[in-house]
């Protein structure tokens, strides 16, 4: 039996405060991790996350079957623009005050802009580009060195880029599109492939995860509109995405038993990246 884990790893997650980079950060403790290192801008939500990420500790510390009995666990952050070399710096800077390792980075901070074509600020495409593409280059580039020393030959190290099916196919919801959102999430899928190219022989895995839609600070405003039935109704799974759909995934990419897969781009979105599965009231074609 296999049973997934990522016991003593050192994990450092962007945008860990809320949504899915904190269920990212909540999976991996709850199955072992050692030392989770969180950033986000507001200095609440990464205190607030940081709380909340105790309380599990101490939750499952003793809990033989989920957790890693012994261990001293680490759980940190601090307020950084992962959009600048500063705030990737910073949070560098408090990852190396405890680790000389990082073997799980998840470059998950992202943003997203809806407009009209015609009204949509070019500061809008600016926001969105710069921290969603520039913002994951940054965090790449600057924690590559702990990640080439964590990987080995029994474990590679991993770096999981939050990508989103958004990447993979456009969706327009009829009053204005995410343009800047589109292309970034489309780029960052191809940076990381060329990235698991020139990484995989240094043993850094890296995977691009595709979400579909997930309830989150970022996506409530749509999926609570007409929009969001509509993403409900055609998806081939009829729902969207559920908090443990994000974790399950996360959890085997960063465990040993996925070695082998490096550089793919993972739909996590019932399917609805192939098309819409439209239902039809006579149930007739
Ligand atoms: N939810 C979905 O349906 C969905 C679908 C596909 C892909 N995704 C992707 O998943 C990732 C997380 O999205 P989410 O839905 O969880 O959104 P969210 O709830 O808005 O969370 C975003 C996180 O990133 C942080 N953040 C934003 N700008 C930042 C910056 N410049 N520097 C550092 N941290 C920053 C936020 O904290 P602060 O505001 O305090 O900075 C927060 O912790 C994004 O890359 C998104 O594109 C989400």
């Amino acid at each position: 039996m296999t049973r997934l884990n990522v016991y003593g790893k050192v994990v450092a997650i962007t945008g860990g405060s809320r949504g899915l980079g904190l269920h990212c950060a909540e999976i991996l403790v709850k199955n072992g991790a050692k030392s989770i290192y969180i950033t986000a801008r507001k200095q609440k939500g990464v205190d607030d996350a940081i709380q909340y990420l105790q309380k599990i500790v101490e939750t499952y510390k003793d809990r033989d079957q989920l957790y890693h009995k012994g261990q001293d666990i680490i759980i940190r952050g601090i307020p950084a623009d992962v959009s600048t070399g500063k705030g990737v710096v910073a949070f560098l800077n408090l990852v190396q005050e405890k680790e000389t390792q990082v073997d799980i980075l998840i470059a998950n901070a992202g943003a997203s802009w809806g407009a009209p074509l015609d009204q949509h600020p070019e500061a809008a495409i600016d926001k969105v580009l710069e921290l969603n593409i520039k913002g994951v280059f940054l965090t790449i580039q600057k924690f590559k060195p702990l990640l080439v020393k964590a990987g080995n030959e029994d474990y590679s190290a991993r770096i999981l880029i939050m990508g989103s099916v958004a990447g993979i196919t456009p969706t327009f919801g009829g009053e204005g599109g995410t343009y800047g959102y589109l292309a970034s999430k489309a780029g960052v899928a191809h940076m990381g492939k060329m990235l698991a190219l020139e990484l995989g022989p240094q043993n850094v895995n890296v995977n691009i995860i595709a979400p579909g839609f997930f309830p989150s600070k970022m996506s409530n405003g749509l999926l609570e509109g007409e929009f969001g039935q509509h993403m409900i109704s055609h998806n081939p799974k009829r729902r969207i995405g559920k908090q443990s759909d994000i974790e399950n995934a996360i959890l085997f990419f960063a465990a040993r038993e996925s070695d082998y897969i490096n550089g793919a781009v993972i739909p996590i979105d019932g399917g609805h990246h192939l098309g819409d599965s439209v239902p039809l009231s006579s149930g007739k074609l």
